[in-house]
């Protein structure tokens, strides 16, 4: 399928799913596998297997499954060290998870804007952040309005595309911060040809329903700290610290992740390229289809990034007349499902007395951006008729 397509063919009325998990290959074998032998709770073969794959794959010498992503953050800030009343830069123009782990911690996320280019954490103003409203002081570095310290820096690589994480690891340098990378949705992307959450000090990744690989729900740190991934597994396990008395160090917590998802994790793995190609190839059709279409951007790819193009998303010109909601709702009326980004953190009921630096950005893209079917398992007519219905919408046919 190429370019504008022809409106030859009427709606055909079917849903037309934004984005849905692929379940194919090695998935019932090894299910099947677990059901079999009853190996299905939270130790199990698969799961050891799960966890190598995946470190081989990011290229970290450790993973640690967990129940879930927003588990996985949770954990990789308690093992990176973050203290109650510490603060944590995030981008607020993410899911809300990584922010919510920052609190289940005691410590406050900073909210950051995104960058107007391709909408990930922006690098510049995160330095003037730190250069103009931090100071060092007793070894750390020291938020002047909150006077409390910055711990570390959580970008969160959103869409598909990888954050900008020369600028950002350098900052971290410099200021003595941890990086802990939320790499949920840009699994197998690449930043100057290396791996999305290999990058930092810790990364998480999920893998609920519309995640490029997916468990059901489950999620994963990688690490090269030996000593956090331990930490990792201690924590996710109850902190149980006798392999056969009940003995327990500290309080621990129930997150592991069970054999029989980590066995569709095991299969899904090995479809993960096969997945990307196709993500890949529906973004460039959406691609050459709307470079015709005024009003309509595409979320660009930035030279340095080799984006998996996990959620294409158009950003509508705010001088178009139907705007992002009437253009979802009319799609909708197609029986055509999109989303929209996530309404930024900072303007959430529990985040806004959090400290936002600078965000402008963000807030744009909030009320321009909508996110288009884009299942590994979208047929050619299926993308044809979103195509076709985006067109005649924003023309106002
Ligand atoms: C960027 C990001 N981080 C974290 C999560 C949370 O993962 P989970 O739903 O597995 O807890 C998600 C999505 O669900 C996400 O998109």
């Amino acid at each position: 399928m190429a370019g504008r397509l022809s409106p030859e063919k009427p709606d055909s009325g079917t849903l037309i799913p934004l984005c849905v998990p692929e379940i194919s290959g090695n998935a019932w074998a090894y299910v099947r596998e677990c059901l079999d032998t009853g190996w299905v709770s939270s130790v199990g073969s698969f799961v050891d297997r799960f966890e190598r794959t995946m470190a081989e794959y990011v290229g970290t010498p450790y993973a640690v499954a967990t129940v879930n992503g927003t588990a996985a953050l949770h954990i990789a800030l308690l093992a990176a060290g973050t203290q109650p009343e510490e603060e944590v830069l995030i981008s607020t123009l993410t899911f809300v998870a990584p922010a919510n782990a920052i609190r289940y911690c005691g410590a406050w996320p900073v909210f950051m804007d995104a960058d107007p280019q391709y909408w990930q954490i922006d690098p510049e103003k995160m330095k003037d952040f730190l250069e103009k409203e931090c100071q060092w002081r007793d070894g750390g570095l020291w938020n002047r309005q909150t006077n409390r310290r910055v711990r570390a820096i959580l970008p969160v690589h959103v869409l598909g595309h990888p954050c900008d994480m020369e600028p950002i690891l350098e900052l971290a340098q410099k200021y003595k911060l941890t990086v802990i990378e939320d790499a949920t949705e840009c699994l197998g992307a690449r930043y100057r040809g290396q791996m999305a959450g290999s990058l930092g000090d810790i990364a998480c990744f999920s893998f609920n329903g519309n995640k490029i690989i997916t468990t059901g729900g489950g999620g994963m740190i990688v690490t090269r700290n030996a000593a956090w991934a331990s930490r990792a597994k201690h924590l996710t396990t109850q902190a149980k610290s006798d392999p056969v008395e009940y003995l327990h160090d500290e309080i621990g917590y129930n997150y592991r992740l069970v054999n029989l998802l980590a066995a569709l994790g095991c299969a899904q793995l090995e479809q993960l390229d096969t997945f990307i190609a196709r993500k890949r190839e529906i973004a460039n059709t959406y691609r050459r289809a709307f470079a015709d279409l005024p009003g309509v951007s595409c979320m660009r790819k930035a030279e340095w990034a080799e984006s998996i193009d996990w959620m294409f998303t158009v950003f509508l010109h705010p001088d178009v007349p139907c705007g992002r909601r009437t253009l979802m709702n009319s799609l909708q009326a197609k029986h055509i499902q999109t989303r929209p980004l996530w309404c930024p953190l900072h303007r959430l009921p529990m985040y806004v007395q959090s400290q936002g630096y600078r965000i402008e950005m963000a807030d744009r893209l909030y009320e321009g951006c909508l996110s288009l079917p884009c299942s590994v398992s979208l047929k050619d007519d299926e993308q044809k008729r979103v195509v076709d219905a985006v067109f005649s919408i924003v023309r106002g046919q």
